[in-house]
């Protein structure tokens, strides 16, 4: 079997996750799936990222230690998973033991390659984003941009990380590796970064200014900073499991792209002579009124609301429906009822409420076998052929929005079938012609409901499970396999009902307001 290794950032946890997040965990977690389905031998981390000034600030304002405000709120990112039905094989928090004897390994490596020094810094510090700053940082009159908050001129020494001197190492390497970013347009984004010369990397901070990080094992005095923390979790997780390392993707935000995934990460496996992952997938954001969603800014959704609200299925499917990976997405409720109406509960649940009914009605519940295929079942079939063979390299390809919008094509057909085959007149006929056209509808609105939810499991996990044990069937183990036409739904005994994507309520009138009219009759 094939090891596809497979990440999402860690998150911050000096705030609640919000749907950004979520968003992140669910793509993932599709392509995980997709990857199973495909036969490969998945590990999928996800994890929280808990040193730092953001974290130690934060904790301090609760009057808590660090460790326990990163215990509560990692729980809570910890509980959105199965919330979200995220199928995680590993969590890392970078206070785990695991995590930090990694970080120290490396940084000791490198600073006996020579690779890390340590030098006086005198320059301006912004302590909002806690980070040197530059002179091209300044806005043109030369003041600093209101983001950086109090800058300050301070005079310090800090260990640094060679990045410099493996510029042109990673230029070769991106030139040579032209798929190593998905989507390609940020590779060149980073190959434009790279045209200027690289600074080299602060990787640690004074004690006494910061005290909850990762020690250096070459001078306790420091804690090492940020990225050199952070970015290695990928590594330390897997470091005592044989076989899984390197990563095969690591699925991040396209803010964390440049500098840190694109250029620090090769580099620092690059001089630590780990090999480096097969890619980087940086998605868009989910914004609001044009804006990033963001719990700074205030506009954060709760993903949690949705989810309760909808189940986890349909706030899975909304993300990926909607959003071209790589791009951003504006979130609306608008937009995500307009998507669940439509394609959940009118395409998909109706096709399950229609199979299930009528097989119960006219077949006694057992789906019957088909008879000889006429002009419109070889139609639905062609158009099932064409589905599946598009639908794998689409997805194959991070283009989730497509793929699904190729299923709810067929969903569409397949219920446009059953309008034109109109089982319900043929069940009044006692023609035998009549009597194998109905057979022949109600085997292939099954089989095609069958199909299609082998299409989507990877998307809708619950509700495609659900589907299958209504139609009285348990999927064989080799998904490929489960993509042919045929008849093996004959025989199978059929729910009467099931209750898939139920119709929201309508908002409440603020109250005062006059009531609607009632219904006319007829
Ligand atoms: N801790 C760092 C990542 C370290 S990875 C070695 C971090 N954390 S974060 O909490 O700020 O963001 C975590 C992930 O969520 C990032 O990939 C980020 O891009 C993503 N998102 C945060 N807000 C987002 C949206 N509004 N929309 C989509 N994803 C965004 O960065």
């Amino acid at each position: 079997m094939k090891s596809f290794y497979i990440t999402t950032a860690i998150d911050y946890v000096n705030g609640s996750p919000h749907l950004g997040h979520a968003y992140e965990k669910v793509l993932t977690d599709v392509i995980a799936r997709f990857r199973r389905m495909m036969g490969d031998q998945v590990h999928f981390l996800t994890g929280v990222d808990e040193h730092g000034q953001k974290v130690q600030a934060s904790a301090r304002k609760r009057g808590i230690p660090p460790q326990q405000f990163c215990d509560e709120v990692s729980q809570e990112f910890r509980a959105l998973l199965p919330k979200l039905n995220i199928s995680n094989d590993d969590f890392i928090r970078t206070t785990e033991e695991r995590h930090k004897k990694v970080v120290r390994q490396v940084l000791q490596q490198l600073f006996e390659k020579g690779d890390i020094y340590k030098a006086e810094y005198k320059g301006f510090y912004s302590t909002r984003q806690e980070q040197f700053l530059q002179e091209k940082d300044r806005n043109p009159d030369g003041s600093w941009p209101e983001i950086f908050g109090d800058v300050t001129e301070i005079t310090e020494t800090n260990y640094f990380f060679k990045l410099r001197q493996y510029q042109d190492w990673l230029i070769e390497f991106l030139t040579k590796t032209p798929d190593f970013v998905f989507p390609k347009y940020r590779q060149t984004q980073v190959l434009e970064f790279l045209k200027e010369p690289l600074n080299d990397l602060c990787i640690s901070r004074p004690r006494e200014r910061l005290e909850w990080g990762i020690p250096l094992p070459f001078d306790e005095d420091y804690v090492t900073y940020v990225w050199f923390d952070a970015l290695i979790n990928y590594y330390s997780a897997v470091a005592e499991l044989p076989g899984v390392w390197p990563a095969t993707y690591h699925v991040i935000g396209k803010d964390i792209l440049v500098p840190p995934h694109a250029v620090y990460w090769p580099i620092m496996l690059h001089a630590a002579n780990i090999p480096l992952p097969k890619g980087i997938v940086a998605h868009g954001w989910w914004l609001q009124r044009g804006a990033k969603m963001s719990k700074s800014t205030g506009n954060a959704l709760n993903p949690l609301d949705l989810v309760t609200e909808f189940g986890a299925d349909a706030f899975r499917y909304f993300l990926i429906r909607e959003m071209n990976v790589g791009q951003d997405s504006d979130f609306t409720r608008e937009q995500f009822l307009v998507r669940y109406n439509s394609e959940l509960a009118n395409n998909l649940g109706n096709l399950v409420n229609r199979t299930l009914n009528m097989t119960t009605r006219f077949a006694g519940g057992a789906v019957p076998e088909a008879g000889l295929a006429g002009e419109l079942e070889k139609s639905l079939q062609d158009l099932w052929a064409k589905t599946r063979d598009e639908f794998i390299p689409l997805c194959e390809n991070f283009q989730f929005h497509l793929a699904l919008e190729r299923a709810m094509v067929f969903l569409t057909e397949t219920n446009a079938y059953i309008e034109k085959r109109a089982p319900w007149k043929l069940g009044k006929s006692t023609e035998a012609a009549d009597q194998e056209a109905l057979r022949t509808s109600l085997a292939t609105m099954a089989e095609a409901l069958r199909l299609a939810v082998a299409l989507i499991q990877h998307v809708i996990p619950s509700a495609t499970e659900k589907i299958n044990a209504v139609l009285g069937y348990t999927p064989g183990k080799v998904w490929r396999d489960e993509l042919v036409w045929d008849a093996r739904l004959a025989g199978s005994k059929v729910a009467p009902s099931l209750v898939l994507f139920p119709r929201p309520e309508p908002p409440k009138p603020p109250a005062g307001a006059a009531k609607p009219a009632p219904a006319k009759k007829g």
